[in-house]
C-alpha cells in the first residue's frame, strides 16, 4: 500500500458537516459519524500538490476552466468508462445537484412530473418539489436479496405530464452498478415517451471489483441525444468542499437551453482552486483510487463478517458501487424513530436513515465506509453493544 488510509485524521474544527454539526442535527454528541457522503481521508498527494501551487501563486481573481481542464476529464472518461466524448458537449457547473436543478429549470414546467426510482438520493425529490414539479415515483424492486428497476412498473408509473427520469448510476444508497440491458430498455422506455433522461453519475468512479460502470449517454446514439450526464472529480477524490462539475450534453439543442438556463440562474465563474484539484486528480489520482478501491472492498469485507458473526438480523445488501454500505436492519423488528434513537442514545452511532431517501428505505440504514478501518470497526462493536 502506497497510501495510507488506516490513519485517522481528527476533522473536528474543520466546519465538517459530517464531524461538527453533530448537536444541532441530532440533538445529541459524542458520536460516530459514518453518514453523508464525504471520505475521512486526506486528497491524494498530486491533488495536495496542485492545490498547494494554486496557493502559492496567491492571487484568485476570476478564472475559468482552461482546455486543459477538460482535456484531462475527457481522457479520464476514455479511460475509466471507454467513452468518448467530445469538448463542445460538455458544460461546467458549480455542483452536481446545481446542474440538476438546471435541469429541472430548462427542461419542465411547473407541475410537470419528474421520475424518480426509490429509494434513492433523497435530495432528488426535494429539488423537484423545491422547483415546483411532481415527484413521479417507480421504487425500486427487491429481488433474491438485490435491488433491481422495476421497468415494466415504470411504464405505469410515468404519466403523461412526466417529462423527465432523474437517473441515479451508480445508484445510492442501493450501491448498484447497473447492468447494459436493464439501461438499454430505461433508455428506450423513455424515448419513446419524450422523456429526457438525467443521469447522476456522480459515483461512477467507485466501482468495485468485477463491476463496469455504464454510462448511460454511451449505450446508443439515441440515448446519447436523449440524456444528460452530471459528473464530477468530487466524489471519487473527496473535494467536495471545493465543488465543481460537468454536465456532458451531446445534443446541441439541450446544450444551449442548459447553457441558457444556467446563465440566467447561476453565477458560473469556477472556484480557481477546484480546478487545479479536479485537473490534477484526472491526470495523477488514478493509483491512489485504485487503492482506495480496495481498501473500501476491504472494509465491506469487514462489515460482512462483523454482522454474520454478532448482528446476523442485520443484514447486508452487496456493495457493487459507491462507498454506501445499506445495512437492512428489518431482521431487529425496531420501528425506524426507535431505531434512530438506539443509534444515536445507545449505540452513539450516526448512520443516515434509509427512509430518507423514499419508499423502500424503511427499517434501513446507509453505512458510509470511507473511513479509517478502526473508525469502522469502533462503529460496529458501539452496534453490537445496542443490538446484539
Ligand atoms: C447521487 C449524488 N448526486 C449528487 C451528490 C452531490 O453532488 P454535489 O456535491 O456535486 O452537488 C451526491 C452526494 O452525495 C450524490 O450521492
Amino acid at each position: 500500500m502506497t497510501y495510507d488510509f488506516d490513519r485517522v485524521v481528527d476533522r473536528h474544527g474543520t466546519s465538517s458537516v459530517k464531524w461538527d454539526y453533530e448537536q444541532e442535527y441530532t440533538g445529541t454528541t459524542g458520536l460516530l459519524p459514518l453518514w453523508v457522503a464525504d471520505m475521512d481521508f486526506p486528497a491524494a498527494p498530486p491533488i495536495l500538490e496542485a492545490i498547494q501551487r494554486r496557493m502559492n501563486h496567491g492571487i484568485f481573481g476570476y478564472v475559468r476552466e482552461p482546455d486543459s481542464y477538460f482535456e484531462a476529464a475527457m481522457a479520464w472518461l476514455e479511460r475509466r468508462h471507454h467513452w468518448s466524448v467530445r469538448r463542445e458537449w460538455m458544460v461546467a457547473s458549480p455542483s452536481v445537484l446545481s446542474a440538476l436543478s438546471t435541469a429541472i429549470l430548462a427542461f419542465t414546467a411547473p407541475g410537470e412530473g419528474i421520475c424518480i426510482q426509490p429509494p434513492v438520493y433523497y435530495p432528488f425529490a426535494l429539488r423537484i418539489r423545491g422547483n415546483g414539479r411532481r415527484v413521479v415515483e417507480n421504487p425500486l424492486v427487491l429481488r433474491d436479496g438485490t435491488w433491481d428497476m422495476d421497468l415494466d412498473g415504470l411504464e405505469r408509473a410515468m404519466d403523461p405530464g412526466t417529462r423527465m427520469l432523474i437517473l441515479c448510476s451508480p445508484h445510492n444508497p442501493a450501491a448498484r452498478v447497473w447492468e447494459r440491458g436493464t439501461l438499454e430498455r430505461l433508455a428506450e422506455i423513455c424515448r419513446s415517451r419524450g422523456v429526457l433522461v438525467v443521469s447522476d453519475e456522480i459515483h461512477f468512479d467507485l466501482v468495485m471489483r468485477g463491476r463496469r460502470h455504464i454510462p448511460m449517454a454511451s449505450i446508443s446514439d439515441e440515448s446519447a441525444v436523449n440524456t444528460l450526464t452530471l459528473v464530477s472529480a468530487t466524489k471519487t477524490f473527496n473535494l467536495a468542499g471545493l465543488g465543481g462539475s460537468f454536465t456532458i450534453i451531446p445534443r446541441a439543442e439541450l446544450r444551449r437551453k442548459f447553457e441558457s438556463t444556467q446563465h440566467a440562474v447561476l453565477g458560473v465563474a469556477p472556484n480557481a482552486i477546484a480546478v487545479a484539484a479536479s485537473e490534477a486528480a484526472w491526470r495523477h489520482g488514478e493509483p491512489w483510487l485504485e487503492e482506495l478501491l480496495g481498501y473500501i472492498q476491504g472494509n465491506y469485507d469487514v462489515l460482512e463478517r462483523f454482522l454474520a458473526e454478532r448482528l446476523p438480523r442485520v443484514r447486508l445488501f452487496p456493495l457493487e458501487g459507491t462507498y454506501l454500505a445499506l445495512l437492512d436492519m428489518r431482521g431487529l423488528g425496531i420501528v425506524d424513530a426507535a431505531l434512530k434513537e438506539k443509534l444515536l442514545k445507545d449505540a452513539r452511532v450516526w448512520l443516515d436513515e434509509g427512509a430518507k431517501f423514499g419508499r423502500g428505505g424503511e427499517q434501513m440504514q446507509r453505512m458510509n465506509l470511507a473511513c479509517p478501518r478502526s473508525v469502522l470497526k469502533d462503529a460496529l462493536e458501539r452496534m453490537a453493544g445496542a443490538f446484539g
